[in-house]
């Protein structure tokens, strides 16, 4: 059931009861709750607040049967109500820089930082090999992800990532620019029929040391 403003999840339910949702009945989604969903993901934090990520919104009936095609045929693509394709723009820092800092210096930023950072970003970012360029989209592009998977879960909406799908069919599918890199899918809808089973997580002693590593956190 899509909840109202007024009846939202907590974020502690939402990750609660949050699961990988196994199939969706497809119902559109108000193109508000969406817009809101997205806008989650777009005030997430980013390494120098560069916001290289770049979201394609898969809706339309023809273009989500394309997009699964391109994911190793998986159902969920073509049955959600939208699919956000997430992806990094490796280039992106380079127009983008500018207009970070103008925003930046409007919101109180230092004029000392500005012109540190004028420096420092393309001094990082310029000599990135393809891996670590793709590495740091991945980075700084899963944190908007996971906010808009949370902010759908909160308003009641059901979500499934992916990472089941094919880079080179998704940019022709999608019409991308060579620059841009694909992260993962994030559909969003309504479950229909079972949810998916709880597979459980590790105890904190397995993945979570204090300190140093091998050392257990009290
Ligand atoms: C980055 C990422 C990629 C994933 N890719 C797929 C996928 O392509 N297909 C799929 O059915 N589930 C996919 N999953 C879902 C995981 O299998 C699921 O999150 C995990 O089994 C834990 O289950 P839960 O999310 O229901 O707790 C993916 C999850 C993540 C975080």
């Amino acid at each position: 059931m899509v909840k109202t403003a007024k009846h939202e999840k907590t974020l502690s339910q939402a990750i609660r009861e949050r699961r990988a949702t196994p199939s969706f009945d497809g119902t559109p989604i108000p193109p508000e709750d969406l817009h809101r969903i997205i806008e989650a993901g777009l005030s997430a934090p980013s390494g120098y607040n560069m916001q290289p990520w770049r979201f394609i919104v898969v809706q339309s009936h023809e273009q989500k049967k394309r997009l699964r095609a391109a994911s190793y045929n998986q159902g969920k693509v073509e049955e959600a109500s939208a699919v956000i394709v997430a992806c990094g723009d490796a280039d992106g820092w380079r127009k983008d820089l500018e207009p970070v800092l103008a925003q930046g210096l409007e919101g109180g930023m230092p004029e000392g930082f500005a012109a540190q950072a004028r420096n420092s970003v393309p001094n990082y970012l310029s000599h990135f090999s393809t891996e670590e360029m793709r590495g740091w989209l991945n980075k700084n592009v899963m944190i908007a992800f996971t906010h808009m998977m949370l902010m759908a879960e909160v308003m009641g909406y059901d979500t499934a990532p992916m990472e089941g799908f094919e880079q080179e069919k998704v940019r022709e599918v999608l019409l991308l620019p060579l620059s841009y890199w694909v992260v993962a899918l994030l559909a969003v809808g309504r479950l229909k029929g079972p949810d998916k089973f709880d597979g459980g997580r590790f105890d904190m002693h397995r993945t979570v040391f204090a300190e140093e590593f091998g050392k257990t956190l009290k």
